[in-house]
């Protein structure tokens, strides 16, 4: 197949997920002149981003050459929705959220303390991939504000002083699995 974008020489994500995006993309049989490939971009994202986790720059380029497209229209549709990510998630993903009614009721230093517990930034992960922040938009649950979510548990109403338990929480989880 020609390539539109020169891929990496060394892929670093394992074989076996792009063998599981290429069955998935084989199946949309999209053709070179096919109008619907721009269409089929976002199905294609959304798979890999549940496939690997995140959309690093090889993933998008191997999705840019397989739908035969440039690899920044790739880039500008992820860049384009919140709900796509460059950068890896922690095994625990706390997304706090900014919206409005959460900020009044101090969404801002919520995050600040999880930034301070877990020494990284919103956007970044932890070194051992255990856990990484994200500031999120209304999660649509304004009666418990601020609220925090941790993959997909709800923590509503959230102290200051509840962060450090919360992390804790958590890293207690990950002790006693390391025992199993
Ligand atoms: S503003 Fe946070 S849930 Fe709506």
């Amino acid at each position: 197949m020609e390539k539109f974008n020169p891929e990496p020489k060394i892929k670093t994500l394992p074989d076996e997920l792009y063998k599981k995006l290429d069955s998935y993309i084989d199946d949309l049989s999209v053709d070179r002149k096919d109008p619907r490939k721009k269409g089929n971009l976002i199905q294609v994202l959304h798979k890999a981003q549940g496939i690997f986790g995140y959309l690093p720059e090889e993933v998008q380029v191997h999705i840019a050459n397989r739908l035969f497209l440039h690899h920044s229209e790739v880039s500008g549709v992820i860049s384009f929705y919140n709900y796509f990510t460059t950068t890896p998630k922690g095994k625990y993903c706390v997304s706090v959220c900014m919206g409005t009614a959460c900020y009044v009721k101090g969404a801002e230093k919520i995050l600040n303390e999880f930034e301070k517990m877990l020494n990284i930034k919103a956007g970044e992960v932890t070194e051992d991939l255990k856990f990484s922040i994200d500031a999120l938009r209304c999660v649509g649950a304004c009666g418990l504000a601020p609220v925090v979510l941790i993959n997909d548990k709800v923590y509503g109403r959230v102290k200051l002083q509840d962060v450090k338990k919360i992390v804790e929480e958590y890293l207690v989880a990950t002790e006693s699995e390391k025992k199993e």
